[in-house]
């Protein structure tokens, strides 16, 4: 089979270096970093699966244009890439189809007023959400009022995200640990990819600094339990997928579900219509079979194939460029790439990277590499991870030091910024 992925991340290098194992895979447009990448566009390239990784093709309608040529493409067309391209289209949606999630309400720039009103019947912390897609940074969660209340003016005014945040949607604040999960959709059913993740969101240690894409995540979460996957499907996914099926929206894709485990149980906080950079990461790589021959047949609206996982442990350490997230600088040459793919266990996706005149590896974006260890427990995995990030500099590199610590090693160091 030859597969086509449309992305250039690091999500896209895990996607691309999985399905090599039994296919033949071009990305496009793919990076320096990135084996089998190539400037051509897709709609030039004559592939058996085309595979979007992420979601802002999706929401803008390329799988449906893909469709309409003929092809076969694994992700969901524009009407179930609302899921992510608008909150309060989702949250309407979930519940309607009876799925446990934060009390909301959704308000439009003409609204400001019961927008705040809103706010102000709601007890700390308030969460403000831009509606449409932010590149994760539309999220406000505040312990303070009046913070809330400019935001809510700043998003709704236009002057916070332009169009996306003309739409907000108010949460009740919930608390509690955060996981995601991923389930493959045919159109009729959703499978569950047997398996936890957890990402860091905050630029530095002990989640603090600001909201970044992910500066880093690892799998499985070993609080979690098969039971408690189950039970997150029965209450989320499959009512989700119900309720899609029953608006007539056939998704074709990945789902991933955010979900917040509360004293009340787990809490669904978000879908999205694309696997998590870097949840992919530590995920795909443990996926044992043709992981091709799967997408194929979810592509094709008929997934018999059931997903199972390698029970080893993987830990993503995400390395940043100076700057991150405000301002990544680019053109800093990356050191030491190779030695840490030379580490056994160790896997290294590039995420932002271009090459410079010299032909040398450079800083191309805000997250770099995502340096991944991979071991039969995830103290190990995450030995590995950071054994290899030791090995790899630039100038300014920045990354967390703590990721995984949540399963108890290592919250005292300072992250390196
Ligand atoms: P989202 O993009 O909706 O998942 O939100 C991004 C992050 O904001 C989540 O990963 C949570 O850490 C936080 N968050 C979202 N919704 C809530 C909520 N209702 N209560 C507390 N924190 C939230
Ligand atoms: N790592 C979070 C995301 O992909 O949205």
């Amino acid at each position: 089979m030859k597969v086509c992925v449309i992305g250039s991340g690091g999500r896209e290098h895990a996607f691309a270096a999985t399905l090599s194992r039994h296919s033949e895979v071009v990305v496009t447009p793919g990076s320096p970093g990135i084996e089998g990448s190539t400037a051509q566009p897709v709609t030039e390239i004559d592939a058996d699966l085309y595979v979007v990784g992420s979601e802002t093709p999706l929401v803008q309608g390329l799988a449906d244009q893909l469709r309409s040529e003929g092809r076969t493409v694994f992700g969901p067309g524009a009407d179930g890439a609302r899921l992510e391209g608008s909150k309060a289209w989702m949250k309407r949606l979930v519940e309607t189809a009876g799925v446990p999630t934060a009390r909301y309400g959704s308000f439009d720039n003409d609204q400001t007023d019961s927008a705040i009103a809103f706010l102000s019947s709601l007890a700390p912390p308030y969460v403000v959400k831009t509606d449409g897609l932010a590149a994760g940074k539309g999220v406000l969660v505040t312990e303070t009022y009046s913070e809330a209340v400019e935001d809510v003016k700043a998003k709704l005014s236009g002057a916070a995200f332009g169009d996306s945040g003309r739409r907000v949607v108010i949460e009740e604040g919930l608390s509690g640990p955060e996981l995601s999960l991923f389930a493959f959709c045919d159109g009729a059913k959703a499978v569950l990819l047997p398996t936890s993740a957890q990402d860091h969101k905050r630029l530095c240690n002990r989640d603090l600094g600001p909201n970044t894409g992910g500066m880093g995540c690892y799998s499985p979460m070993p609080t979690v339990s098969a039971a408690d996957l189950d039970e997150m499907m029965d209450k989320a996914v499959h009512p989700t997928v119900e309720a899609l099926r029953k608006r007539g929206v056939d998704y074709r894709g990945v789902l991933f579900a955010g979900f917040m485990v509360t004293a009340d149980g787990p809490k669904l906080l978000e879908f999205n219509v694309r696997f998590g950079d870097p949840e992919a990461q530590v995920i795909l790589p443990r996926f044992e079979g043709d992981l091709a021959e799967t997408l194929f047949q979810v592509a094709n609206g008929d997934l018999r194939i059931r997903p199972t996982l390698s029970n080893d442990a993987m830990v993503a350490v995400v390395l940043a460029s100076h700057g991150y997230p405000t301002a990544p600088q680019t053109g800093d040459v990356i050191h030491g790439l190779e030695q840490a793919r030379e580490i056994e266990g160790v896997n290294v996706f590039c995420a932002g990277v271009a090459s410079n005149s010299q032909g040398e590896l450079v800083t191309g974006g805000g997250r770099v590499l995502n340096v991944c260890g991979r071991s039969t427990t995830l103290e190990t995995a995450r030995e590995l991870a950071y054994k290899a990030v030791s090995v790899i500099s630039w100038s300014g590199m920045q990354h967390r030091t703590d990721i995984g610590a949540s399963i108890g090693i290592d919250h005292d160091k300072e992250a390196v910024t």
